[in-house]
């Protein structure tokens, strides 16, 4: 009988992020964290365990989502807890948590973060994913809704993203929109029993939901459909007319989409998602909108807001499609030593080169000086400091260029600035 132990893999759906990807990940969450201060939003992170009911209250009960993506448990305590499907509900509950109304003004808020969904895995849709989220609270300002999209739109430019299209649309408030629902529901009396059976459902339960069912054979009927767009009563038309006008202003090309309803109840007026053609079949890369009503629906006063979240794993694959920004964590200097005594002068200088803030390395075990170069090669080092017997004697050490093979002798103390000047 073998007693082989199986191997743990991780779990469908959730993946390991390596270097040197990682280090991409972290550029573009830097990036996110340099245009979003510049737009002087503050960062919030709330916890990643929400109680189940906060997102049945806002995403809503109807939602695909809610009713079949999330991994819900009972705790100890019998208490029904869900992993975050989605951070906006989070951050207008700890907005009411902690009364940051009562501070008057508006709210500019972003997160960077996990969130968990249980789809059916593919490239660009995992079970656990990412997110880079802002969230404007407290204004109902279009203009507010245009310097949103200009900052995405910032943020995605800096990135490296160029092709890229800006869906919009508006979804109304809960004083149009009821007509509009009956409007459709009448429509979709006719052709229901020819759809598929989510949306035979939806239909009767959550009409405006039909409109983003992705059934391929349901796609004909739904293009036929009345749009929400010609039903809007005219503060919600006026609305969106300042916000299209807006973008104009600003140079910023959208797309009028009438289906882009958006997969969370939550939404008010303006919504909006930005796909890419990089990504194939997952190829909405951010998604968001406004959702005046929201706050109140989780008991607080009302409160308008808008946001959007930037899917990071899609992002990162769109990122890597431009080829702007690349995975690279330059090695600024591999330090080799030969012979005992060199070991800690060698170490010295690693430790002082590393508080400058330059990335260095060092091996521990003795190399010969082949073997020593061959490693300062595979780790794409830009420099190799060699530091032997002669050198410790004569208090200068070998500073090799690893790109001309050029070499140069370097008194310890002046490494630093020389390597600095190099990044
Ligand atoms: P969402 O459209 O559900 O909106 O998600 C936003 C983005 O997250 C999507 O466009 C996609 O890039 C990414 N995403 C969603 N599910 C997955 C998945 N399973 N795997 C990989 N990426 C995924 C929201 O979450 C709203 N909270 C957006 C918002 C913010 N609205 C207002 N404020």
């Amino acid at each position: 009988m073998s007693n082989r132990v199986e191997p743990i893999c991780s779990v469908k759906g959730t993946r390991d992020l390596l270097p040197p990807d990682t280090n991409l990940w972290q550029r573009v969450e830097a990036e996110a964290h340099r245009v979003f201060a510049a737009y002087h939003y503050g960062e919030i992170r709330t916890p990643i365990l929400e109680e189940t009911a906060l997102f049945a209250r806002s995403v809503g009960a109807d939602t695909d989502i809610v009713m079949k993506e999330m991994y819900t448990f009972r705790d100890r305590d019998e208490e029904s807890l869900t992993l975050r499907p989605e951070a906006t509900a989070s951050v207008v509950r700890a907005y009411l948590e902690h009364s940051l109304y009562n501070q008057g003004g508006i709210h500019k808020l972003y997160y960077v973060g996990p969130m968990f969904r249980r789809e059916r895995p593919q490239k660009g849709r995992y079970r656990q994913f990412y997110q880079i989220g802002a969230e404007v609270l407290g204004s109902q300002s279009p203009l507010v809704d245009v310097e949103v999209l200009e900052m995405l739109v910032l943020f995605l430019e800096r990135v490296g993203i160029r092709e890229y299209q800006l869906l919009l649309n508006s979804v109304g408030c809960p004083k149009c929109r009821p007509e509009y629902l009956d409007v459709l529901r009448q429509a979709l009396e006719n052709v229901k029993p020819t759809m598929c059976a989510d949306c035979q459902r939806r239909a009767e339960t959550n009409p405006l939901r039909v409109l983003d069912c992705k059934v391929e054979a349901d796609q004909p009927i739904i293009e036929k459909l009345p749009k929400i767009i010609d039903h809007l009563d005219p503060e919600c038309r006026q609305h969106f007319d300042c916000v299209t006008s807006g973008l104009q202003a600003r140079g910023l090309a959208y797309q009028v989409t009438p289906r882009l309803v958006r997969g969370l109840d939550y939404y008010t007026r303006t919504t909006f998602e930005i796909t890419s053609g990089a990504l194939g079949a997952q190829n909405a890369v951010v998604g968001g909108g406004r959702y005046d009503g929201l706050s109140e629906m989780l008991g607080g006063p009302p409160t308008p807001g808008i946001g959007f979240s930037i899917g990071q794993d899609r992002l990162i694959l769109a990122v890597q499609a431009a080829a702007v920004l690349k995975s690279e964590a330059p090695l600024a200097a591999y330090v080799v030593w030969m012979g005992e005594a060199a070991l800690a002068p060698a170490s010295r200088l690693v430790r002082e080169l590393r508080a400058q803030g330059l990335s260095v390395e060092i091996d521990y075990d003795p190399m010969k000086i082949k073997k020593a170069m061959g490693v300062a090669n595979k780790l794409q080092a830009r420099f190799a400091i060699i530091i032997g017997e002669g050198e410790l004697a004569g208090g200068r050490y070998q500073v090799k260029d690893m790109t001309t093979g050029e070499q140069q002798e370097l008194s310890p103390g002046a490494i630093a600035s020389f390597l600095k000047g190099k990044f």
